[in-house]
């Protein structure tokens, strides 16, 4: 999978490609992200990229000619199997959207600041709006580093037992069942038993009943659904 990520601030991704799984992913060549400046595309002389809205709201807007001229660059190099923008008005980015974003070769993320972006940017490149829940942050950034770590260690062979991720809270529509591991006994509390008793089939039933509990506890909306 490839991933162009055009944002106004490429330096706030150093770091979260260089380390743990998104880092081991690039490495095993199963997914490459680039950074574009949108700031590099703008012809004035002041590398500007926003300004006044028409009808007079506070605020500035995103410009559409840096961008058109950054997406339509990218464009003769790759065909784009979804070219998105992240911002608090798209859909609410849940694990069925991850799976989903997750089988796709080539994505383009566009990360939006200030006040919004010109409304004919959405006409002309963008194939889908996502959010990732209902607040609002200074830019579409944070985002679209979600994104990519949500989506990324769900490519096969991104994890090395990759029945881990089958096992992640929301696959299966539950949370995550609690999990332990040495020492048995921290300050009176132990491990549940029945982990230690190698029985198989009794663990898996007693993983199914906690997350189901947890579930039922933490969020009943998702039982409804
Ligand atoms: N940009 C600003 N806030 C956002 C959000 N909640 N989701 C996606 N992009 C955003």
């Amino acid at each position: 999978m490839h991933i162009d990520i055009l944002t106004l601030f490429p330096q706030m991704y150093e770091g979260i490609f260089a380390h743990s799984i998104l880092k081991r992913a690039r490495e095993k060549q199963l997914f490459s992200v680039y950074l574009h400046d949108i700031r590099d595309y703008s012809t004035d002389k002041h590398r500007k990229v926003d300004d006044y809205p028409y009808g007079g709201e506070p605020g500035m807007v995103m410009k559409i000619e840096p961008i058109a001229a950054c997406i339509e660059k990218l464009k003769q190099e790759r065909d784009y199997d979804e070219v998105i923008f992240l911002t608090p008005e798209g859909d609410t980015f849940n694990q069925t959207m991850a799976n989903t974003l997750s089988m796709k070769n080539t994505i383009l993320l566009l990360c939006g600041h200030y006040k919004g972006i010109d409304e004919r940017v959405r006409e002309l490149f963008i194939t889908k709006e996502i959010s990732i829940g209902n607040y609002v942050l200074s830019g579409g950034e944070l985002p679209a580093a979600i994104l990519c770590d949500a989506i990324v260690r769900l490519i096969p062979g991104v994890l090395n037992d990759e029945t881990s991720a089958l096992s992640d809270s929301f696959q299966y529509g539950l949370l995550s069942a609690p999990v332990y591991t040495r020492p048995y006994d921290f300050r009176g509390h132990t491990v549940p038993d029945i982990l230690l008793s190698g029985n198989e089939k009794a663990i898996t039933e007693w993983k199914l009943q906690q997350a189901m509990e947890r579930t039922r506890k933490n969020r009943p909306d998702m039982l409804e659904e």
